[in-house]
């Protein structure tokens, strides 16, 4: 039984990290005039009211993007979701949090494609009342690994799947990485993101060791901490992304917008770093 609702999240130092990137990656895929797919396989509810209970109750979004929004100067890697952002808080105060999937559809032309799968009840029903009436976006009631592996390969052939479970489960991290498995086999030149917490400094560093073991040629790893992760503590202490087939550009504009993120987001104890787990050109 689901329990995870990102209401209680939205908006918080994770989703930063994890729709900076996605966000940048959106971008460059525009840069070409030819179509690109995007498949979300774990949609939560697409847009989040800042001022829902939830997001009160938490208030995680005020150490989130709350921190980057009124910044006068940020680094390029953060234009593009700032950008898409901006879409859903058009009077320039921060009402709205978009998810990973309204944030793509904010930015997508009308060739481009996107799918979205969420499984809870609840969560799938207002993602779709979110995506109602907003073109290319297709919302599913499905698991998304299996949902995932129907789609590819996308009939572009070029795209970006975001795998961003909750991790409620302790199978999610053994089944995000046979779904990569699956995936790569249909999809190798795809880029993937995979998003994972850090609460038990040892499961995430099991996750990614399984993720770093697929065949893959390029895997870039980005973190963003807010404190020294420390066993047995709980909480989370930051989070990473897992980049297969980054975009070329991301790996500069992180080692210059991390630090930045850190300054912003937990200037007294936060940490950030860049590292290839697999370069096949180095
Ligand atoms: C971290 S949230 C997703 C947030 C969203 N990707 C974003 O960035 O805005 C994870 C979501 O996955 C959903 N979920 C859990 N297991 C799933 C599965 N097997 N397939 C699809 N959705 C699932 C949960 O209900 C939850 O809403």
């Amino acid at each position: 039984m689901l329990s995870y609702q990102h209401g209680f999240h939205a908006g918080n130092h994770a989703d930063v990290l994890k729709h900076t990137i996605l966000c940048f990656v959106a971008d460059y895929l525009l840069q070409k005039d030819k179509p690109f797919y995007c498949h979300d396989t774990h949609g939560g509810r697409g847009l989040y009211n800042l001022q829902h209970p939830m997001a009160q109750k938490t208030g995680e979004y005020r150490d989130g993007i709350a921190r980057v929004w009124g910044a006068t100067q940020p680094p390029a890697l953060l234009q593009p979701y700032l950008a898409a952002l901006r879409a859903f808080n058009a009077d320039g105060t921060l009402h709205y949090y978009a998810g990973s999937s309204l944030l793509v559809q904010a930015m997508a032309r009308p060739q481009d494609r996107l799918v979205a799968n969420e499984l809870h009840p609840q969560e799938y029903l207002a993602l779709r009342d979110n995506a109602a009436g907003r073109r290319n976006l297709r919302v599913t009631k499905e698991d998304g690994y299996a949902a995932l592996k129907a789609a590819l390969p996308p009939k572009e052939r070029r795209g970006v799947v975001l795998v961003d479970p909750s991790y409620e489960l302790a199978a999610d991290d053994v089944a995000v990485v046979e779904a990569l498995r699956e995936a790569l086999k249909r999809f190798a030149t795809g880029t993937y993101l995979v998003w994972y917490p850090v609460v038990e400094p040892q499961r995430a560093q099991k996750l990614v060791k399984m993720i770093a073991a697929l065949p893959v040629q390029k895997l870039l790893q980005l973190e963003l901490y807010v404190r020294e992760p420390v066993a047995g503590e709980g909480g989370m202490a930051g989070s990473g992304m897992l980049v297969i087939n980054p975009p070329w550009t991301l790996e500069d504009r992180m080692r210059e917008a991390l630090p930045w993120l850190v300054q912003q987001i937990a200037p007294e104890c936060g940490s950030s770093s860049v590292t290839w787990l697999n370069n096949a050109d180095a």
